[in-house]
């Protein structure tokens, strides 16, 4: 199946919600969900009510974080979870252990097609996890999400995404990249073919009141995820991860290629994802392990990013707050679907892992040194963001009350601009969409989520107060860098 039509089948499967009635996913978050659960999840949800019960019985003093956590499934009927599996629903990685558990990842985990990929996404809560983990499960790769549903941005955007995976049997654990035992024990459980990791801490300026935050995803644990993956054998898993177009920095030579140079981070971001780059030189070398880092360009659209400049516009211009615009500021905004394509490819293109590093002598010779390849997945024609902020007056039918300010020196860059020739010739990368489409999209899943009347009306002059997005009453400066 090319990647095309799979990524088309995933972006029809959230197509459904839009045109599956308003507000799909708020009325399965109020409980009006059971009418959308397939009769086999009835059939699973028994039998594994019956497996807890056995298990609280015969385990209660070996397993007591089983106890505590089918009390958790038995005790939250405010959140009506109870219809989903031992997976999605514990709030604490602990309950993650025995073997009800370890058959569970191993159900969602096998992938459903011949040939398929086994994959473990980290920040599958996340907004390119989601679409990521959407698009394997609709080909019919295995899949295990793994998210610890931080508060950067509003978890209930991150639980809504968990939902809707769950009901196309991909489960999101609640857990942290650097818990390395739960890895080991997902490892142990299933062996993964490839590992899609995504989950970092992420936003430019935010790096400078929570620098720690930081290191502790993006260095830490992303090491955490090297280690595992490094240590597993047969087979030692293909890691796909994302790095950023941040790491090009403060350079002007446009477009930038993979090539240029990337010592001049403009921000704690930045740097932890140039270090995350020399991270994965290193496990490539040592290891054998086959490393794929993409740098993402400003990534948009339907269940974005809510600390992104796209999104807080339109949350602004929706509530009648002022936008600060960066002035000159250019992106080379990328759409969602676009950049889900250049993930899944590559994935498909990774090479194997060998297990051993490219100058030790148990290197196997036909397959060479394992891979280690860095592509920019961007969309190639920069736009002015105030550019982008009329597009959105426009979807909006409302204007945007607009301050425009010199950009200050606190992490944003002033443009950026993607070559994406190598990922061109690997796997076919191609982005199609244009910022005029993207947003639209954006726009239509953003009014249905929050429920907001009399949008994209252009005589609209009033949005009702029940309709405003929670909204700070600041102004929003732009995000887009990251
Ligand atoms: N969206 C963009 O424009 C963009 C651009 C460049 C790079 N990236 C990178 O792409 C990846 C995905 O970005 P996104 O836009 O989906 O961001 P996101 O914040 O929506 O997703 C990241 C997810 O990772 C989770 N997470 C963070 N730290 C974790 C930890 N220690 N353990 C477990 N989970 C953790 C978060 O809860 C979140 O759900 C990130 O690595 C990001 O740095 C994104
Ligand atoms: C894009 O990158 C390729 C490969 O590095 C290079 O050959 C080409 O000249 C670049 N294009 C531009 C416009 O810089």
């Amino acid at each position: 199946m090319p990647a095309s039509s799979v990524v088309d089948a995933a972006a029809k499967g959230v197509k459904l919600d839009r045109h599956g009635g308003a507000a799909v996913l708020l009325r399965r978050a109020s409980g009006a969900n059971k009418h959308l659960v397939s009769a086999s999840s009835h059939l699973l949800f028994r039998a594994t009510v019956l497996a807890t019960l056995a298990l609280v019985v015969l385990f209660t003093l070996h397993y007591p974080s089983l106890i505590s956590h089918s009390f958790h499934l038995s005790s939250s009927s405010s959140r009506r979870s109870s219809h989903r599996s031992l997976l999605g629903s514990s709030s604490s990685s602990t309950s993650y252990r025995g073997a009800t558990w370890a058959r569970e990842i191993r159900r969602s985990a096998a992938p459903r097609r011949d040939g398929g990929l086994s994959v473990l996404v980290t920040g599958a809560a996340g907004f390119v996890g989601f679409h990521c983990s959407l698009a394997l499960a609709a080909r019919g790769d295995g899949v295990v999400g793994l998210d610890n549903f931080n508060a950067y941005y509003d978890p209930s955007l991150k639980r809504a995404r968990q939902r809707l995976l769950a009901t196309r049997g991909v489960p999101v654990l609640d857990a942290d990249i650097n818990d390395a035992a739960l890895l080991a024990r997902l490892f142990a459980a299933w062996p993964f073919t490839h590992v899609l990791h995504l989950a970092a801490q992420a936003g430019v300026r935010h790096a400078m009141r929570a620098p720690q935050a930081y290191v502790a995803s993006n260095v830490a644990g992303l090491v955490s995820v090297f280690e595992a993956a490094a240590r597993r054998a047969d087979p030692q898993p293909a890691v796909v991860w994302a790095s950023s177009s941040s790491v090009y920095g403060l350079n002007t030579d446009a477009p930038f290629s993979e090539d240029h140079r990337t010592d001049r981070p403009a921000s704690l971001y930045a740097a932890t994802k140039k270090a995350g780059e020399a991270i994965a030189h290193a496990y490539n070398h040592i290891y054998g392990l086959s490393v794929t880092g993409l740098r993402f360009f400003t990534v948009y659209g339907p269940w974005g990013r809510p600390d992104m400049a796209y999104f807080a516009f339109a949350r602004a211009v929706v509530a009648g707050d002022p936008v600060t615009l960066f002035a000159d500021a250019r992106r080379d905004f990328t759409y969602i679907d676009d950049v889900v394509r250049g993930c899944l490819g590559a994935l498909d293109t990774a090479g194997k892992s060998t297990g051993s590093g490219s100058s030790g002598k148990k290197k196997k010779k036909k397959s060479g040194p394992a891979p280690l390849r860095v592509y920019n997945l961007g969309n190639t024609s920069p736009v002015p963001v105030a550019r982008m902020v009329a597009v959105l007056e426009e979807l909006l039918g409302r204007k945007a009350n607009k301050r425009v300010v010199a950009m200050p020196a606190n992490g944003d860059v002033p443009f950026t601009h993607a070559n994406v020739t190598h990922a061109a010739r690997d796997f076919g990368y191609r982005p199609t969409t244009s910022l005029e489409v993207g947003l639209r999209h954006f726009v239509e899943w953003f009014v249905r989520y929050y429920k907001i009347d009399n949008a994209n009306a252009a005589s609209t002059t009033t949005t009702s107060a029940a309709g405003k997005p929670r909204s700070k009453r600041k102004s929003t400066a732009m995000s887009a860098a990251s």
